[in-house]
């Protein structure tokens, strides 16, 4: 069984429009969200309209959940004051332009999914997809994580060897096995944070000898996702943030 997992879409529609054509070419048996589909781009609404139509399952990233549930905050972290102002202005906007719908569509995702690519009568493998990690989707489980904090994971979410956990949130795409479990973070379609503009998601093959990851990264028009966040209320500082791959506003 093929799949497409994508992640951290951010309500960037041309990164996801360019994403779905990759994965019709690639050819996949299912397509998985990993949530934050809305927040510092311009189109919440017609991105959760898209997955709608495409009739794409996924789980909820904290700015879903804390969007739909009117939260005082989206639950992000913050490297400085200005990247804390910034996001307080994006879940601002986004609150205000997120219509009845999309909050209430937001508001129905799962906190996680587990797929049986080989089926449920067999006894495995498990793909476990969630946003952040097994209790909470504001975990940021990063590259540098220890394999004690990825092991007490893979225990907490019921996984086993030969096992595979999907998540996003960080924005940077990396992979680990740890007691032969198979940790996936996708990176972001629409907000990559790992210096590559391009938008990333992952191509997962799952059979019964085995997995193979394959991380891809997308070219799409982000001059028409630039300029959309110039001509609306969003901080223009999120235009550069994108053309940058999420370096313009790293600390010196
Ligand atoms: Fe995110």
């Amino acid at each position: 069984m093929r799949y497409a997992l994508i992640s951290d879409i951010h309500a960037n529609l041309p990164a996801l429009d360019a994403v779905l054509a990759d994965i019709e070419r690639a050819g996949v048996d299912a397509t998985y969200h990993l949530g934050d589909l809305v927040g510092y781009g311009p189109w919440p609404n017609e991105t959760v309209a898209r997955l709608v139509e495409r009739a794409i399952p996924g789980v909820a990233g904290n700015y879903d959940s804390t969007v739909a549930a009117g939260y005082k905050h989206c639950g992000c972290r913050y490297e400085d004051p200005r990247q804390e102002a910034l996001s307080h202005e994006s879940f601002a906007w986004t609150l205000t332009h997120a219509n009845r719908a999309t909050k209430q569509f937001l508001g129905g995702l799962p906190f996680r999914i587990d797929i049986r690519p080989l089926g449920g009568h067999v006894a495995g493998p498990t793909v476990t997809l969630v946003h952040g990690n097994q209790a909470l989707n504001t975990v940021y489980v990063t590259e540098d994580r220890s394999d004690e904090f990825l092991g007490a994971m893979a225990t907490a979410l019921g996984a086993r060897s030969g096992d595979i956990v999907g998540f996003g949130h960080t924005h940077k795409p990396w992979e680990r096995v740890v007691g032969g479990v198979r940790f996936v973070n996708t990176g972001s379609v629409g907000r990559p944070k790992d210096g590559d503009w391009r938008a990333g998601y992952v191509l997962l093959d799952v059979a019964a000898d085995g997995a193979k990851v394959e991380f891809r990264r997308v070219e799409y028009d982000v001059d028409r996702t630039a300029d959309a966040i110039i001509a609306s209320a969003l901080p223009d500082e999120l235009a550069r943030y994108l053309r940058s791959g999420g370096q313009s506003l790293a600390p010196a």
